[in-house]
């Protein structure tokens, strides 16, 4: 319902200036506190991909918040979902595949665990496409271990860094 979205956005923490001068960063932490904040971004982002995937990719660190809340709705609604953790580089003991990326301020780098395997299909997710090279280096990742991506969804979208350019196309919630 837009009333829900509406009021979920409301809960946003926008901060300027962080974690660089002119990095205005919109932080879903209050939204993720909500219960029903929680669940209505969960159920907006799976909006459009019920029943297209298996598995959730999260990237670390909000991306992991939200898979799994989207996971846990799913499979209590009689769907099917399993949550993939895409951690920063270095975390995982043994990493599948790393890709590295640029961000909006400085580089980095994400690995998948071990998990993937031919014929899975695999819904991206994270709290803000800015840039794209984050979601970008995700479906890279995903695909070069052999499975499909089938979409990608974030909470927010930063409209002046058009990083769909880059990321491809991805469903967004909010756009600032
Ligand atoms: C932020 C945000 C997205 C990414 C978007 O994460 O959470 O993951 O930047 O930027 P992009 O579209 O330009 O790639 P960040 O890398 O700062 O790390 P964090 O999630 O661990 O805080
Ligand atoms: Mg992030």
């Amino acid at each position: 319902a837009p009333e829900a979205l509406n009021r979920a956005k409301s809960l946003f923490a926008v901060i300027p200036d962080y974690p660089e001068p002119g990095v205005t960063f919109q932080d879903i932490t209050p939204v993720l506190a909500d219960p029903e904040g929680l669940t209505t971004l969960a159920e907006a982002l799976l909006a459009p991909f019920a029943g297209q995937f298996d598995l959730i990719a999260g990237i670390e660190a909000r991306g992991f918040l939200l898979a799994g809340a989207m996971a846990g709705l799913t499979n209590a609604r009689g769907g099917s979902a399993g949550v993939l953790t895409i951690r920063k580089a270095g975390k995982l003991p043994s990493p599948a595949a790393k890709v590295s990326y640029e961000l909006e301020y400085g580089s980095a780098a994400i690995e998948a665990p071990d998990v993937l395997r031919p014929g899975h299909r695999v819904l991206i997710v994270d709290d803000v496409l800015a840039t794209g090279g984050t979601i970008a280096a995700c479906r890279e990742l995903v695909t070069e271990l052999g499975a499909e991506v089938v979409g990608a969804t974030a909470v927010m979208k930063v409209e002046a860094l058009d990083g769909e350019k880059i990321a491809g196309e991805v469903h967004s919630l909010f756009s600032c």
